[in-house]
């Protein structure tokens, strides 16, 4: 797949299981340098931690105390916790032993490393093993502004009133800003919280409310007592001290409460309805009670903020509040799909937690396949047919993250790395729908209710308890043994092992000779540049499903036959191919086409002998429903990406891709339109070729248009079919479908009568106001720039500066880009200057005068905003197509390095791509134009 464009669907970010954005302190836990681990001589039993906060003042300064309750474990003179930022109280600080009564052993001295974050503290005696002990160290501290430990932050009503509030992010590790303790994620205790506060805030924590008292000495302050807490690890612990207020769910297993400040109230309908229904399906899937006796999800201002915390749930606004009349169906979809994923987290990662952060991947993946399992439970009713959450989520992420685990420079899922900085720096998103997709794998090929079993065995071997990927592929092991649905002798382990151990993925080979299928397998790499060889040793276990035109023997068998990876057993069984060959008998005739990878269970493309490809489109085109829906859905991404690599032509890549003139399901379309608008779009659109392709491309995707068009509106729970027709609307402007100016034509006369009121549905999105400017004259697009700051929605906004650019005039886009950046009373405000460029530069007629505008402003533009400089040059890279369009970039690159030096890294990377856009041109460019002219009616 190709780099893809800047583009209006909104990009889902993928959602982090934990904030990873570190700043410049130096992570500890899970580092396996034992220096930067705490001794073992202490096991922590239970915290009760006082805070006491008064947000509104000036200062936000809180003042605290714990009381950890510990077994020593070994004789000792030194508690060593982990702290950071909190001036001790140390004269006050002791220890009594909870076997004797009298007055606390008080601290002698103190030293603290702030590399480590260790505070370390000597008493007048020292302690014994096995021995109970309770320490207690008061402190202060401050709210921090950044989103770290016990932070502050604001929001601002519709009054223009500011309230503040105070919350945490303690993952990975920082609940040592908050009170001193043992912060890795295997010294499990449990927690009691307090907190005091003014009396008009309230407070949420991972427990139900115990009691709420005053506090001595402060009038009008309450300090509300949480219930003591399961064992849990320190960075599950959370609290937020604010003046929100809840919707109270009406079902489900525990008390449901969403929560968000007054004016936004009205926008918890979704989560409200949706959290609720997910826990029964959850409870059922891990066989096990929701763990903790309440749950909250709280909506929290400010930045990215989605983060598990046990038994309350962070989200940033947008991911869990949704005006349902006004969103898209793209955001409505994404916010649906992460509630459940956060419930699961409850089990899994929070009731079983990892030992060490290496294993991220891990714990965040099963609850991404789980989510849309779960919605599939509770929508079925009103979808279209074929369509289900699971399948849009594999065809989206896994494709998704296919194409990024493509590149050379692709992590393996088991990050190898000396400490936690370093792991950091190589881990990516991407290994979390990696994960989900080889759970999917698992799932299906040992069985749906073996996998299931060995989640629960797992869930209930391990509750209040740590555990790593191996312990589970164990428990899977066992379980799928006693139920034979593993050959004999094969473990979990052994097949999880390249998968998980070796950068990305393989493509397999599959050649048919007579009745037999040779099968060879290598790492698939698309980069184009220098190293692109697998350099890590071992092959992959794949499991095969095939599917045929016959319904007996291999291809009706509800197990797979694994093809062989690295091993150091062999197999005899029928169920092992051991060297690359299976024999099928006449299971196969010579004249049938068939397929592997049955719903795209393996994560990994396929390429095939000529002959059984000709039959494969062959049967596409004959009747494509005998083919299921995700294999045709697996052929389109593959021949997109085969074709874009030079592994088949482009002409049998198209001719395959004819077929969806007879399709009808949804996903193999969003495949579709990928492969049409995302991918070769980008790569011919400033060729001479454009107009034919866009031609070509109309005569693809015009009769689904019109089905689409003219149907009656879907439902609102049909969420299939709503998410294409968004993308859709998407394609057919930039394709130039003539029937959809007709019917946008409408809908921007609607506007224009009142733009400051009447609502254009982002599902429509800027459609509308594109082929109004497309098609438009100079003064139309005066005449849109001048309505522009009439529309004060930010959606809208956005819709509208993108339509702006849609002209194809260049002297326009020139003008545009001028009133941009510089105008004198220019409508655009100066911080979304940089998105007009993008948007100019992403239109077949906007490399140049992009390019031109910025070579003649480069010290006006780098003044306006410095920071943002070196992204305008990153996009020239982005949008060459040619070797004279690189050296002139570079050249411009290297004359102003004064302003670029310092990203020269990023640039490099851009640079990269222009190299391959480049080779792209000259190897496909050629094959192209020729199917073009044979093809698109003139
Ligand atoms: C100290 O008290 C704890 C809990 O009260 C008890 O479990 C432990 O056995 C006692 N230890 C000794 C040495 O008496
Ligand atoms: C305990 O502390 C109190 C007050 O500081 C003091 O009066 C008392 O003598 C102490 N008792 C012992 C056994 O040290
Ligand atoms: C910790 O304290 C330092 C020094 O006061 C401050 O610069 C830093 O922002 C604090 N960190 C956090 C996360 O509050
Ligand atoms: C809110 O405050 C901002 C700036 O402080 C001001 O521009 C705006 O007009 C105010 N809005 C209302 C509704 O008072
Ligand atoms: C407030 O409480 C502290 C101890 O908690 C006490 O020393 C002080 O005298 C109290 N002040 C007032 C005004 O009651
Ligand atoms: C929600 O309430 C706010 C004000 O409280 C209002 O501006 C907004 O239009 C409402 N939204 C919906 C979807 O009702």
């Amino acid at each position: 797949m190709a780099a893809g464009k800047i583009s209006l669907i909104i990009v889902f970010t993928i959602v982090h299981l934990f904030l990873l954005v570190n700043c410049s302190k130096k992570p500890k836990a899970g580092d396996p340098d034992p220096k930067s681990l705490l001794p073992k001589t202490f096991l922590p039993i239970n915290y009760d931690v006082f805070l006491y906060t008064n947000i509104k003042t000036p200062d936000f300064k809180f003042t605290g105390k714990v009381v950890i309750q510990m077994t020593c474990i070994k004789d000792t003179s030194e508690l060593v916790l982990h702290m950071m930022n909190l001036t001790i109280d140390h004269n006050a600080v002791n220890y009594k032993c909870v076997n004797s009564t009298g007055n606390g052993t008080k601290a002698k001295s103190n030293k603290y490393d702030k590399d480590l974050q260790m505070y370390s503290v000597t008493f007048e005696e020292p302690f014994k093993a096995n021995q109970v002990y309770e320490v207690y160290i008061p402190y202060e501290g401050e709210l921090s502004e950044y989103q770290m430990g016990i932070y502050r932050n604001s929001y601002t009503d519709k009054n223009n009133k500011t309230s503040w509030f105070a919350t945490t992010e303690f993952a990975l590790d920082n609940a040592r800003y908050a009170f001193p303790c043992f912060d890795e994620p295997n010294y499990k205790a449990t927690f009691s919280i307090n907190i005091g506060h003014p009396k008009d805030l309230n407070v949420i924590s991972n427990m139900p409310l115990e009691n709420s008292g005053p506090v001595s000495n402060k009038t009008n302050w309450a300090l509300d007592t949480f219930k003591k807490s399961p064992k849990m690890s320190t960075y599950m612990v959370g609290f937020h001290i604010s003046d929100f207020t809840n919707k109270k769910c009406e079902s489900g297993s525990v008390p449901f409460q969403i929560w968000t400040y007054k004016d936004q109230m009205n926008q918890t309908d979704l989560a409200a309805d949706v959290g609720p229904k997910c826990l029964p399906f959850l409870e059922t899937y891990f066989k096990s009670k929701f763990p903790l006796p309440k749950v909250d999800l709280i909506a929290v201002p400010g930045i990215y903020a989605d983060n598990e915390y046990w038994g309350m749930i962070k989200f940033s606004e947008s991911d869990l509040l949704l005006d349902k009349e006004h969103s898209s169906v793209t955001t409505e979809y994404y916010n649906m799909l992460g509630i459940p994923k956060m419930l699961a987290f409850m089990w899994w990662g929070d009731l079983v937690t990892f030992k060490s952060w290496t294993d991220l991947w891990f714990f965040g993946s099963l609850p991404r396949y789980v989510a849309p399992l779960a919605l599939d439970t509770i929508f079925k009713s009103g979808q279209a047919p074929e369509w289900t959450f699971l399948r849009e989520y594999t065809y989206k992420q896994t494709s998704w993250c296919l194409n990024q685990d493509s590149k050379s420079a692709a992590q393996p899922l088991n990050i190898k790395a000396d400490n936690l900085t370093k792991f950091y720096s190589l881990f990516d998103d991407n290994a979390y729908d990696k994960g989900a997709a080889l759970m999917m794998m698992l799932s299906m090929s040992l069985t749906d209710k073996v996998f299931q079993e060995g989640v629960q065995k797992y869930v209930e071997l391990y509750s209040f308890g740590n555990a790593d990927h191996d312990d589970f592929w164990n428990v899977l092991t066992k379980v799928a043994q006693q139920s034979k649905t593993l050959p004999a002798g094969l473990t979990v382990n052994t097949i999880m092992d390249a998968w998980t151990n070796k950068a990305g993925f393989p493509i397999l080979e599959v050649k048919r000779e007579d009745s037999v299928l040779r099968f060879t397998q290598k790492r698939y790499v698309s980069d184009k540049l220098g190293n692109n060889t697998d350099n890590t040793a071992g092959s992959w276990w794949i499991p095969l499903y095939f599917v045929g035109p016959k319904s007996d023997s291999i291809f009706n068998s509800s197990q797979p036959i694994w093809l062989a990876g690295d091993s150091k057993i062999s197999f005899d069984s029928k169920t092992v191919i051991s060297n690359g060959q299976l024999d099928v008998g006449n299971s196969l005739d010579k004249s049938d086409w068939f397929l592997v990878n049955k719903e795209m269970c393996v994560p990994m493309h396929i390429n095939y002998d000529d002959q059984t490809w000709d039959l494969i489109i062959a049967q596409l085109k004959k009747d494509h429903t005998k083919i299921p829906v995700m294999n045709r859905v697996q052929l389109i991404l593959d021949v997109n990406t085969f074709s874009g690599h030079n592994l088949m032509p482009f002409g049998k890549a198209f001719d395959l891709l004819s077929y969806v003139l007879k399709e009808d399901d949804i996903v193999p379309w969003r495949a579709t339109l990928e492969f049409l608008w995302v991918d070769v779009d980008y790569y011919m659109m400033r060729t001479e070729k454009c107009e034919q392709f866009k031609a070509w491309a109309r005569q693809l995707i015009g009769p689904m248009y019109h089905r689409l068009a003219s149907s009656p509106k879907p439902n609102p729970g049909n969420y299939g079919l709503r998410i294409l027709s968004v993308h859709m609307n998407i394609a057919a402007a930039a394709f130039e479908l003539p029937e959809q100016e007709e019917k946008m034509k409408s809908e921007f006369d609607n506007w224009k009568k009142s733009p400051a009121t009447y609502f254009v549905h982002p599902d429509i999105g800027f459609s509308p106001f594109c082929i109004h400017i497309r098609k438009g004259t100079r003064s139309d697009w005066d005449e849109l720039y001048n309505l522009y700051p009439t529309c004060t929605s930010v959606d809208v906004q956005q819709m509208l500066r993108a339509a702006l650019a849609c002209t194809k005039d260049p002297e326009i886009l020139t003008h545009y880009l001028k009133v941009a950046h510089m105008g004198n009373d220019s409508k655009i405000a100066t911080e979304d200057a940089s998105a007009v460029f993008t948007s100019v530069i992403d239109q077949p007629m906007g490399f140049k005068p992009a390019k031109d505008f910025l070579f003649n402003n480069t010290d006006k533009i780098y003044n306006l905003s410095k920071y943002s400089f070196p992204a305008y040059v990153k996009y020239l890279y982005k949008y060459v197509m040619t070797d004279a369009e690189l050296k002139e970039i570079q050249d411009y690159a290297a004359k102003n390095d004064k302003y670029l030096k310092d990203y020269k890294e990023y640039l490099k990377k851009y640079e990269d791509v222009a190299k391959q856009n480049i080779i792209w041109q000259k190897e496909n460019y050629k094959e192209i134009a020729d199917y073009l002219t044979a093809n698109v009616k003139q």
